[in-house]
């Protein structure tokens, strides 16, 4: 049996003013900072020890394995950052307020924006100053890889190549795994980990800071996954996360 850790990045500013964020690459509050540290004592207490990091290119999460990672006396495990691990990408809606967007379109508008499988956001042009195609961090990828926006199932198209031909053969080899990713990078793996159905993944949330564990058999389906600590609070937190979207 397998252990898999992901823990979603704790809370950013954009968190905090309640912003569509995506690829945009905020960083961390005070309170992110310590949800981090908290993860990673949580971690360290409950026996747990990895060879292996991977995060995203963004520096929410970039720091919030660091953090987690530091508490662990851990700062000097190999670290892999991918882009493929980022958050997925908002389009449009980068940067604007989520409650207004819902006084605006409506709580159902926001929540298909949001939580539906195969709708996009509205794309942000190539030429908007709020693109990262020219940001030097993708300057070695082929352009059509930067999206310029995505919905769930494009995420999950771009985080299975990592798993696949990365993270699944970390695992399979032995080596204990830590992720520090985003609420849909990690929603994208837990619908393909639990092969939740795409009309189910909608009600799925990721709290900031709480670390998630997988147990895996030897051909890396779940035994079973929780959130580590106090599990009624892990559920209040989805909950919250769940409620940004509304008026
Ligand atoms: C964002 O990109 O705005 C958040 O990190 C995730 O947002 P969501 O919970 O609204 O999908």
């Amino acid at each position: 049996m397998y252990k898999l850790v992901l823990i979603r990045h704790g809370e950013s500013t954009w968190n905090l003013e309640n912003r569509f964020t995506g690829w945009t690459d905020v960083d961390l509050t005070p309170t992110g900072v310590e949800q981090a540290k908290t993860a990673g004592r949580l971690l360290k207490e409950a026996g747990y020890d990895f060879d292996i990091a991977y995060t995203s290119v963004l520096k929410r999460a970039v720091w919030t394995l660091w953090h987690c990672l530091d508490q662990m006396d851990r700062t000097w495990l190999p670290v892999q950052h991918a882009w493929r691990l980022n958050e997925r990408h908002y389009g449009g809606l980068q940067g604007l307020n989520k409650a207004d967007m819902a006084k605006q379109y409506g709580d159902e508008q926001v929540l298909i924006w949001r939580r539906s499988y195969d709708t996009p956001p509205p794309a942000l042009e190539a030429t908007d100053p709020r693109s990262e195609r020219s940001d030097v961090r993708y300057a070695k990828l082929n352009p059509n890889d930067v999206p310029l926006t995505e919905c769930l199932k494009d995420t999950v198209a771009r985080v299975l190549p990592f798993w696949n031909e990365t993270v699944a053969p970390a695992i399979q080899g032995g080596q204990r795994v830590l992720i520090a990713a985003h609420g849909n990078s990690i929603r994208a793996l837990v619908k393909y980990l639990d092969n939740i159905a795409d009309d189910a993944i909608v009600g799925v949330n990721i709290p900031n800071g709480i670390p998630l564990v997988y147990e895996l058999d030897a051909s890396l389906k779940p035994i079973k996954s929780y959130y580590l600590g106090d599990a009624e609070a892990a559920a209040k937190a989805a909950a919250a996360v769940a409620n940004q979207g509304k008026a």
